[in-house]
């Protein structure tokens, strides 16, 4: 073994739009509580609430809807969309795990990695539960243990000390461009999963894991290094 595939030890994985397909159920929770409040939510504005936190994410669209609240109406719309969102995952089955996500896992476990999970989200676990992800998780750091939001990178940081492991020897897959900024900032070798004209801040981007092996990664991550020098 040589090189990157030596070096890293470990993966620590973003959740929704990464592993589960989450994000379009956040999308039409957000829509809806727009809608309620008298105005519209695109795609491409639930592109720039990926990976921030519940509240960020209604302070965004009440700047964006042009809308006062205070600091109670927040915390009680934030809960409006959330039970909205909850009822909604509560039904989530194993074939709502994007495709190739589970073979990743399993090859990155048979590989001898550990495996972690970041997510801002404080219904993660239920997520993983109701998916029956759990058992591949060897942490979960939800946003239940975290305190500053991305871009700070503390759920990673969080992440690779519950694994044992410095950063430098984990790569990260997240979707969202701050999650990106968060991971590289920490020291991380960042996998960007998604639209490329999202991620550009990250080492290298996938579209998804549908695919994609551990070792096709390695080659694919080793070829780039090398097209660089
Ligand atoms: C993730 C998602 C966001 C979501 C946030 C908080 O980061 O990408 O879209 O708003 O988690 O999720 P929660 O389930 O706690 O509201």
């Amino acid at each position: 073994m040589t090189g990157i595939a030596a070096q890293k030890k470990g993966c620590i994985f973003n959740l929704d739009g990464v592993i589960v397909d989450t994000s379009r159920y956040h999308y039409v929770a957000w829509k809806r509580l727009c809608n309620q409040l008298g105005f519209d939510f695109t795609p491409e504005q639930h592109e720039k609430l990926r990976g921030l936190s519940r509240m960020a994410s209604l302070e965004q669209l009440l700047e964006w809807g042009n809308i006062y609240m205070t600091e109670a109406e927040k915390l009680h719309w934030s809960d409006v969309k959330n039970n909205w969102y909850v009822e909604m995952i509560s039904d989530l089955k194993p074939g709502d795990v994007l495709p190739g996500a589970i073979l990743f896992l399993r090859q990155v476990r048979e590989a001898g990695l550990k495996v972690a999970l970041a997510s801002a989200s404080r219904s993660a676990r239920q997520v993983l539960n109701t998916t029956r992800l759990d058992a591949y998780f060897d942490a979960i750091i939800d946003g239940n243990s975290t305190r500053k939001a991305i871009p700070d990178p503390e759920c990673y940081l969080l992440a690779a000390r519950a694994l044992g492991l410095e950063p430098f020897e984990c790569f990260i897959f997240e979707d969202s461009d701050l999650g990106v900024l968060a991971g590289v900032a920490g020291g991380f070798f960042v996998i960007g999963v998604g639209d490329p004209d999202y991620l550009s801040k990250a080492h290298m981007v996938i579209p998804g894991f549908e695919n994609l092996s551990y070792t096709d990664l390695l080659t694919r991550i080793t070829a780039n290094m090398y097209s660089h020098t």
